[in-house]
């Protein structure tokens, strides 16, 4: 089967591009190569798929993509995906994830596609204290980057319901592993550690998030592709719910470094408590289950950054001027 992954440079993406090529897959990816899109992490990859530098803004050159290709089925990961640089610039959001996202579904449905992977995420739903949200819990995003990607998960519906493109929505909690951009929280704590110099925490660190190695949200989206149900949503987590603090002190001990580096920055603004999913649905439906544990997946992730330093530092490089506008 031909499949066209946008956002296939990125972090999930490229592992995702992975584990297809690796079941058969003829894979098409289509990424803009913003600062986050980054072709080494797909570098072995480049001879086995067909790769264009393309925006999913571009209608006219997604037209002559699709021509070309005629993919069977998209898997929707481009994406401007941090929640901070919402705050600061989210008409960039509004652009990417949701005009990126309606050319993808008009192209599809001309070009009569089988299955649209469309890939929001968590925080679709907004926070919650107690308790976990389930498929059928109202979406009630909050940031300009939730609000975008709430309504990408929308106009996924919408195509679905109102013009029968077959849509299935994943919801996929907070990723971690190797090659995430330096600007997430883990990767984040990851260098400042490695360089000793203060680890930026929101708040008093309380806030909580749903840890999910890549290599399972991975796994958990090919099965989607290969059993999940049209029009069906399939939340996507781990189980594994950690506040930000336990995750840099477990980091910390790890790296065998000081909790004195831990420095606490005024909280973000409009910053969600916690997120949690009730993922049961996609448990009983695919048999799909996280392989990793937290604990062993997290000290291959800080070992792959210790053995990567060339690259985390060339990001970090480029990243002083905006961490001082984010954590002042
Ligand atoms: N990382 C997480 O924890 C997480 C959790 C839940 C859902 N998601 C969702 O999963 C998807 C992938 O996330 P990620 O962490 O891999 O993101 P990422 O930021 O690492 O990668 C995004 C990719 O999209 C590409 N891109 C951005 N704008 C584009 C455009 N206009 N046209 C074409 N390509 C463009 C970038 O170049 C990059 O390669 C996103 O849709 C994100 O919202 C991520």
């Amino acid at each position: 089967m031909k499949i066209l992954v946008t956002g296939g440079a990125g972090f999930i993406g490229s592992f995702f591009v992975r584990k297809a090529l690796s079941q058969g897959y003829e894979v098409c990816v289509v990424d803009k190569l913003t600062y986050a899109g980054d072709l080494r992490r797909i570098e072995d990859l480049l001879n086995k798929i067909k790769f264009y530098k393309a925006d999913i803004t571009n209608k006219e050159f997604l037209e002559y993509i699709f021509s070309k290709e005629k993919p069977q089925s998209v898997i929707h990961f481009a994406a401007e995906t941090h929640v901070d640089r919402s705050i600061l610039d989210p008409f960039l959001f509004l652009r990417t994830n949701i005009e990126g996202t309606y050319n993808l579904l008009e192209i599809s449905l001309r070009f009569e596609v089988n299955c649209f992977l469309n890939i929001t995420t968590d925080e679709v739903y907004g926070e919650i204290s107690e308790g976990n949200f389930t498929e059928e819990s109202p979406l009630k995003p909050n940031s300009p980057y939730a609000v975008s990607k709430a309504s990408q998960d929308l106009l996924g519906r919408a195509f679905s319901r109102t013009y029968g493109l077959p849509v299935i929505t994943v919801r996929p909690s907070n990723n971690y592993g190797p090659w995430q951009y330096p600007e997430k929280l883990i990767p984040v704590a990851i260098a400042k550690a490695l360089l000793e110099e203060p680890i930026p925490l929101y708040g008093d660190g309380s806030n909580i998030r749903e840890w999910l190695y890549v290599e399972d949200c991975a796994e958990a989206i090919l099965l989607i592709l290969e059993r999940g149900k049209d029009k069906e949503i399939y939340n996507i987590g781990s189980g594994v719910e950690k506040r930000n603090l336990e995750v840099v002190r477990s980091i910390l001990k790890v790296l065998k470094k000081s909790e004195n580096l831990i420095f606490f920055v005024k909280d973000r603004p409009g910053h969600d408590y916690r997120y949690s999913l009730d993922s049961s649905k996609a448990e009983k439906e695919l048999n799909w289950r996280p392989r990793f544990s937290f604990e062993e997946a997290l000290e291959h992730t800080i070992k792959w950054y210790v053995e990567h330093q060339d690259w985390l530092f060339e990001k970090v490089g480029y990243l002083k001027e905006y961490w001082k506008r984010v954590y002042g």
